[in-house]
């Protein structure tokens, strides 16, 4: 059994560490402007500008069965969806807002057709809500509000009352968690108070009285994984575009956490068309093998275009996981970071099935003949190699500076996989 323990958490984390692999969607009307899912605040546009969008707004193309056939396909096991970015356009059918995607031309509750479609392929649905809102006339402006620029915020703000969007989000998280069944991830985001009690500087869980709107979700849904991005800490910690290197700990108490890394295929999250920052096959698959070798989850984002279609790039990088995981998902699925005392050499990477049984090597940079691995001697019953279960013999070290090690031979020229796996049985 894996020796390792991770601080507990209020909600129910024991399906997620198993599952290791999700899909998170960024959809919404930045998908139109195509230029990342800020461009609102980024351009400084005005509600009237930004309107063109939702007039448009008609993705003719969106085939829900296909998003969760590819998420299934490239062995995600759970999808996070944003229910409502900073934007603030709904994908549901609230009754708190107009602005909500059953008004727009195509009329449906998009969040609904996902809970459906994902659900029938039995993936876990998650829902992303933002804490900021730049279309909500309450929310008062703040250092990333598109009207920053204002000269008159101040008296804009005197007819803001952040009481009534705390109200408006705690009602659609109800609706939320109330209309759609079972829902097993909240991810909420984010906070950016750098001045407390200086709500043009930034916000955090005062503003959004955390606290109030958390003990409303878990009273709906009380399994429910929550992120920390809300300034409570609770199940999730979520480490963003980054490569730990390391199991992440709580700064506190030094206790090892529930994570869970996100990235994007190219940089942004919403659909970017002119973004040239695609990553290579290597490159995805690294992000995957090394965030489970230090006992993390990935979840890789998906920014589907205007048409509702997910573009030939990221369906590109779907194929990268799918062809991969179709032969090396033992290597992801209930497995966590290797036990201490076990490591490898340079450019190679492990995972261990948590029932400590069987040892996964990642030949990131294909080595020459041989690979060790240090810590495992006379444990070895048998290897092979997991895209074809083709036999790696193995030898104990007769090295004196690794006396523990043991050395596996691999053929010279490197199998045709991009993260080839070697599968240890231990005894
Ligand atoms: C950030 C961004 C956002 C994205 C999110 C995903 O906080 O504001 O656009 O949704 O991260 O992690």
């Amino acid at each position: 059994m894996s020796s390792y323990v991770t601080r507990k958490t209020p909600g129910d984390t024991s399906w997620f560490v198993h599952d290791r692999f999700g899909m998170f969607i960024h959809f919404g009307l930045y998908s139109l402007p195509g230029r990342h899912e800020w461009v609102k605040c980024n351009e400084r546009m005005t509600d009237e500008k930004y309107d063109k969008y939702f007039e448009y707004f008609d993705p003719d193309m969106l085939d829900m069965k296909e998003w969760a056939r590819q998420a299934k396909a490239a062995g995600m096991k759970y999808a996070v969806i944003t229910t409502k970015h900073h934007e603030g356009f709904c994908l549901f059918d609230t009754k708190y807002t107009d602005y909500k995607s059953t008004n727009t031309k195509y009329g449906r509750d998009i969040i609904s057709d996902f809970v459906e479609a994902f659900r029938a392929e039995g993936i876990h649905i998650g829902f992303y809500y933002s804490l900021l809102d730049w279309h909500h006339p309450d929310f008062t402006i703040d250092k990333l509000h598109p009207q920053r620029g204002d000269s008159n915020i101040a008296e804009q703000n005197a007819g803001r009352n952040m009481k009534n969007y705390t109200k408006y989000m705690r009602d659609q998280l109800t609706e939320l968690l109330t209309n759609y069944g079972k829902i097993e991830i909240l991810w909420l985001d984010f906070c950016y108070d750098t001045t407390p009690q200086d709500s043009v500087a930034g916000k955090g869980a005062e503003d959004w009285e955390a606290e109030e709107l958390i003990k409303t979700v878990r009273s709906l849904q009380p399994d429910i994984i929550i992120n920390n991005r809300s300034g409570i800490d609770q199940d999730l910690w979520t480490p963003e575009q980054c490569q730990p290197t390391s199991w992440i700990k709580h700064e506190e108490t030094g206790e090892l956490l529930i994570w869970e890394a996100c990235h994007t295929f190219s940089g942004s999250w919403g659909y970017h068309r002119d973004e040239s920052k695609w990553k290579t096959p290597k490159i995805l698959l690294e992000l995957l093998v090394n965030t489970v070798a230090y006992g993390g989850n990935l979840i890789m984002n998906v920014g589907p275009t205007a048409r509702g279609n997910f573009d030939h790039r990221a369906e590109n990088a779907l194929k990268v996981y799918a062809d991969w995981m179709k032969y090396n998902n033992k290597s992801i699925y209930g497995c966590t970071m290797a036990e201490p005392g076990i490591s490898t050499q340079n450019g190679c990477q492990l995972t261990q099935s948590t029932d400590g049984k069987r040892l996964y090597i990642f030949l990131l940079d294909y080595p020459f003949v041989t690979v060790s691995v240090d810590g495992i001697a006379d444990k070895v019953d048998y290897a092979h190699f997991l895209h074809d279960g083709s036999e790696i013999p193995f030898r104990n070290s007769n090295d004196k500076s690794k006396p523990n090690a043991v050395f596996f031979t691999i053929p010279e020229v490197a199998p045709n996989s991009v993260i080839p796996v070697i599968e240890v049985f231990l005894k």
